[in-house]
């Protein structure tokens, strides 16, 4: 992949300018005696961290608990209420400060100071409460980027009940798929979205999904969003505002154990079946509190914004939970970086004098296309930070970043962790010497390792699987209802409780990481992980489908696009009907899951390159998906006509 090669010859170092880095709160000194304590005293270094930055209703004494190991529990005989440390902490000295600064599709602007923030989440706790949900219900939230999106999921924290925010992206089949699986009692959603100048029809997917068999959903809360009436069912729809009506604006908080389950969050692995990661309260706040100050030293005055949507880890740590943890300003957009054209980002930036600016890759690889002169309309001399999160970042991307978007002036703080780490993993520091491409290294009490295939450590700058050592507070607890997927999916080496990530890596003499890619069955569609099997799955369950392989190729500006490789149970159609054929799989591919798992390409064979034993050659199917030549072995195949038949588009 060429992104690859270029990041593997990338040498030049970037080192952060005097000014900006003594704008930071944390000084080399003082990161070095981070480092240092969390090697001497792993348990101590994150235990003390926990007292000084959040607000215990019952002290632990227990920091880290093995006996159930690889189910690490910390903290887990202390109590805590994670809505009381994101918003109620902060009423004392920032009451009037504003939240949330949210800019709808159309321009609409609306703040949420944190005492409105409050009473909000607080009259919603209290209807949550009144329409029957309890500590430990699941509760699903299926809205756009608006704030009632972060309301919805702090009052869930501040009952006790554990949600699991399904993206407004996906299909009411996936939906359906998550309602069932997290057994939830509640929907929330709206009855539709803007996005892009158009609405998006939430609820209808909503009232599908609750059609196939979700039984133990009794209530739906529907928020107005945009002016389309939809069909309300008797006893079971309730609009958020009627239900909120004379609902007070004071709620106790629920304190719940540390271990208690903040949320469950969707994602795709190497099976067809996408797994429940499940979080825990304390120890999940606490990475997410402290990278907010560490990788983005948000303080009083910044401005902070992820681009990133609720319905993705991103979104939970960077949008609903962490900054408002840290008592931060921040912006939530609902549109889209194109709409009405592709300087949007920058006028949202500039309007709000954003400090702090999250986003992907594939966000900048798309908006570099247009080129610097339409940045250049805009003010960003607010900009000091720039974040990248999701997937490795070319250095071409990275430059123009810091060059264009940060004036040469802000460091890029690429951040690489995943769904089940919870947090930041591996990331500068604002002040750390910047290499384009590599997300540099490990935070404090993170011990990272990169191991060969038989799982011993290398030392070297040999590339391998990367592995984090030793348990971290916000790490993954089980997968819902899975243990032993959690198992075998995360810790498949014998007799050693390391973390496998399912990324490959490289680490250069001076310590910095180089994230190569996944390992499994993964794809990364600009910075959606979606499972190759998921895809495959919903292919085959068309009608005239017998059988479907699908593959990752390089995407210049979605990093990687989905190749399908198809059989059908039917003679392959000619001309139009071919060409209606395709159209139709793809819409079918994006019933099952969503548009963004739609293939790129779709290729149709008589049969799939398998060798005499069946398995399928898929390393040929990426060769052939590249457009490259095939020099690889081919003689163990069954049949190699077969090559040829993909071969032709
Ligand atoms: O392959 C890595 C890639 O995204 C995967 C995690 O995806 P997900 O759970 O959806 O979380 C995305 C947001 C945290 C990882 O296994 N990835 C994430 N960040 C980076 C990255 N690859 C390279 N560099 C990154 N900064």
């Amino acid at each position: 992949m060429s992104n690859i090669e270029s990041i593997l010859t990338e040498t030049r170092v970037f080192e952060v300018n005097d000014d900006i880095k003594n704008s930071f709160a944390i000084n080399a000194e003082q990161l070095a005696a981070m480092r240092a304590k969390a090697e001497q005293d792993h348990i101590g270094f994150w235990s003390d961290l926990a007292r000084e930055k959040l607000v215990w209703s019952k002290p632990f004494t227990i920091g880290l608990d093995e006996s159930r190991a690889p189910h690490y529990e910390w903290f887990s005989d202390g109590e805590l209420n994670v809505s009381y440390n994101c918003i109620d902490r902060h009423l004392e000295d920032k009451a009037d400060k504003v939240a949330i600064i949210f800019e709808g599709d159309q321009g609409d602007v609306e703040k949420y100071t944190y005492k409105e923030l409050h009473d909000q989440v607080c009259r919603f706790a209290n209807t949550l409460t009144a329409q029957g949900v309890k500590k430990g219900d699941r509760v699903i939230i299926y809205m756009p980027m608006i704030p009632q999106a972060v309301i919805a999921m702090q009052a869930c924290a501040r009952i006790g009940a554990i949600h699991s925010v399904v993206f407004g992206g996906f299909s009411a089949e996936a939906l359906s798929d998550r309602i069932k699986d997290a057994g939830a009692k509640m929907v929330i959603t709206t009855n539709g979205s803007r996005r892009g100048g158009k609405t998006i029809p939430l609820k209808g997917a909503v009232d599908t999904a609750l059609e196939k068999g979700c039984d133990l959903v009794k209530k739906v809360i529907v928020y107005r969003r945009t002016d389309d009436e939809v069909p309300m069912q008797a006893g079971r729809d309730i609009d958020w505002l009627e239900a909120e009506a004379g609902m007070s604006n004071y709620h106790d908080p629920v304190a719940v154990s540390a271990e208690h389950p903040l949320f469950l969050l969707y994602t795709s692995g190497s099976t067809g079946k996408p797994k429940g990661v499940q979080h825990s309260s304390g120890g999940y706040l606490l990475n997410a509190h402290v990278t907010n100050e560490w990788m983005f030293d948000l303080q009083d005055k910044d401005i902070f914004w992820c681009t990133a949507d609720v319905g993705w880890i991103t979104g939970h740590s960077y949008v609903a939970y962490g900054p408002l943890s840290v008592g931060a300003t921040m912006v939530m957009f609902e549109g889209v970086p194109t709409y009405p054209d592709a300087g949007r980002f920058w006028q949202v930036c500039q309007d709000h004098a954003v400090t702090v600016f999250y986003t992907a890759p594939t966000a900048i690889r798309a908006l570099m296309k247009f080129g610097a002169d339409l940045p250049k309309q805009y003010n960003l001399d607010a900009l000091r930070l720039l974040g990248t999160v999701g997937e490795p970042i070319n250095p071409e991307a990275w430059i123009w970043y810091h060059e264009v978007i940060g004036q040469s002036r802000c460091p890029i703080i690429d951040t690489w962790w995943q769904t089940e780490t919870g947090a930041h993993m591996i990331a500068p520091f604002p002040i750390t010497p910047l290499k384009p491409g590599s997300c540099t290294q490990p935070l404090p009490g993170i011990a990272a390792v990169i191991l060969d295939e038989a799982g011993n450590e290398l030392h070297g700058d040999e590339g391998g699987l990367l592995a984090i050592k030793k348990p971290w507070p916000s790490m993954i607890r089980t997968i819902w209802n899975d243990d032993a997927r959690y198992k075998s999916t995360y810790f498949p080496i014998e007799g050693k409780n390391y973390y496998v990530v399912g990324d490959s890596a490289h680490r250069d003499a001076d310590g910095y990481f180089w994230i190569l890619g996944r390992v499994d069955d993964v794809l990364n569609v600009s910075g959606h992980r979606l499972g190759t099997m998921e895809i495959e799955s919903a292919l085959v369950s068309h009608p005239r489908v017998a059988e479907a392989a699908v593959v990752g190729r390089p995407h210049d500006v979605k990093g990687e696009a989905v190749a399908a490789f198809v059989v059908l149970n039917v003679d392959l159609p000619d001309g139009d009907e071919r060409d209606a054929l395709v159209q139709e799989l793809r819409n079918w591919v994006s019933k099952e899951i969503g548009p963004i798992a739609k293939p790129d390409d779709i290729r149709f064979g008589t049969n799939l390159p398998k060798t005499r034993s069946g398995k399928i050659m898929r390393r040929l199917l990426r060769t052939i998906a590249k457009g490259e030549e095939i020099t690889q072995d081919t003689s163990t195949l069954e049949d190699p006509s077969i090559l040829e038949q993909f071969q032709k588009k």
